[in-house]
């Protein structure tokens, strides 16, 4: 064997990765020059789905990332620490790292980079970003000779599955997320997924290879989908849109420099590609010039697809390894860049709005509106009487294109008004 693995976590993803090893017929030959050596686990006695000899296993995870006998350290455990500890030893004992961890990457790749580039070392991601999709690859090797303007996506299974079911059976966030929690689809603790924290670091890692900069985490927009509601669903849906957690990162029109990254939940058109894509799939939209636009489908976790996208950079660093000397780091597989990108306010953002008051039914409710918006240059592209709901009157309107900062202005005095009862919704249209 010409290489040898240490493989951080036998979990989900790390079980998935050893089965592909292990059984490398009908896959690529150069899969049998990886060798898989040591297991890093946190029980030396549980059953495993995968079988391993028991010599491989250890529970000293350091020992693994400085073992002399080890080329390439595969980070499958999750989690911030001690993964991000592990990642930097072993760059530091000169190993080639390949990760699926995002929340350790989009926290702390300046550093995990920096510290490969100086190592000479790669730091491959694959699988950190929709599961088995392969996107990470092609924004840095096939699309970059792309200008591109727009990386948009759903790249969180389990909101997409909950919007979907919402979608499908009118039913309220709270239900459907108890029953995705009982039958799995939801973690115990759903924050990171429904309140898009997960959404945020997958496209931070997106924005950074699309747009070649740093991104700092702290400045990507994030909102979750909790105040989504089946009410909200339903009228977007009269208005011919689907609700969906999108992650956007996108190029500004010059003169500005700055990108806009940012989750939230966004009305989508039916017939934007975006709209079609089901329960726990993810889907990621590449824009560019020339290219036009191109539409990555598929898996966004699970232990095989997961496991898929983590083998397929052990796959590019043997290649790589078996034909180039290592001083030189390929350009096409190393990460390169070490400036910041600037990121644009979100009050700067424009876009349409779509948003929901309860006023009074009286005359004059609709009129007053309007004033607010059109004071703070807001147009309407169409306003709706829904109907009443407790003697209560529910408006439904869309805007054309807007500054963020005005729009909010607007409904600041909205707000204010005594014929408003409540804005129970606002939301982003794409
Ligand atoms: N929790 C993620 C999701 C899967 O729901 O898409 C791992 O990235």
């Amino acid at each position: 064997m010409a290489f040898k693995i240490g493989l951080l976590g036998l979990g989900t993803v790390g079980a998935g990765t050893a089965q592909i090893l292990r059984d490398p017929e009908q896959r690529h030959p150069l899969l049998r020059e990886l060798e898989i050596y040591r297991v890093g686990v946190r029980s030396l006695t549980k059953a495993r789905s995968v079988s391993l000899p028991q010599s491989c296993l250890t529970t000293d995870l350091a020992a693994i990332v400085t073992d002399p006998a080890i080329d390439i350290v595969v980070e499958v455990m999750g989690g911030l620490e001690p993964a991000r500890t592990l990642i930097l030893q072993a760059i530091g004992h000169g190993k080639h790292v390949v990760t699926a961890n995002k929340a350790v990457i989009a926290r702390y790749g300046d550093e995990i980079f920096t510290a490969a580039n100086q190592a000479g070392v790669y730091v491959l991601l694959e699988a950190a970003v929709g599961g088995g999709i392969p996107v990470i690859q092609p924004l840095k090797q096939s699309l970059g000779v792309n200008r591109i303007h727009t990386v948009l996506g759903i790249v969180n299974g389990t909101t997409n599955y909950i919007l979907t079911r919402m979608q499908n059976e009118g039913a309220d966030f709270a239900e459907v997320l108890a029953d995705a929690q009982r039958l799995g689809y939801a973690e115990a603790d759903p924050t990171a997924d429904v309140d898009g924290l997960d959404a945020a670091d997958k496209i931070a890692i997106l924005a950074a290879l699309a747009f070649r900069g740093r991104i700092k985490l702290s400045e990507v927009y994030c909102e979750g989908i909790r105040q989504v509601s089946a009410a909200d669903i339903s009228y977007a849906e009269k208005l011919g849109f689907v609700i969906k957690l999108l992650a956007v990162a996108k190029r500004q029109e010059p003169p500005s420099e700055a990108i806009e990254v940012r989750v939230h939940p966004a009305l989508v058109a039916k017939t934007h590609p975006l709209a079609m894509v089901q329960g726990v799939n993810n889907a990621i939209v590449v824009e560019g010039e020339p290219l036009g636009q191109v539409m990555f489908l598929g898996p966004g976790a699970g232990s095989g697809p997961t496991a898929s996208a983590v083998v397929s950079d052990l796959l590019n660093l043997a290649a790589v390894l078996q034909t180039q000397p290592a001083q030189v780091l390929h350009p096409l597989l190393s990460c390169p860049h070490n400036h910041y990108s600037p990121i644009a306010p979100i009050a700067d953002l424009v876009t349409r709005f779509y948003a929901r008051f309860v006023t009074q039914d009286c005359p004059g409710v609709i009129g007053k509106l309007g004033t607010c918006f059109g004071d703070h240059r807001v147009s309407l592209e169409s306003l709706v009487q829904i109907g009443l709901r407790d003697e209560l009157a529910e408006i439904v309107v869309v805007t054309h294109d807007v500054r963020e900062g005005n729009f909010r202005r607007a409904l600041e005095d909205i707000r204010a008004l005594e014929s408003v009862a409540s804005i129970p919704s606002v939301l982003r249209v794409l």
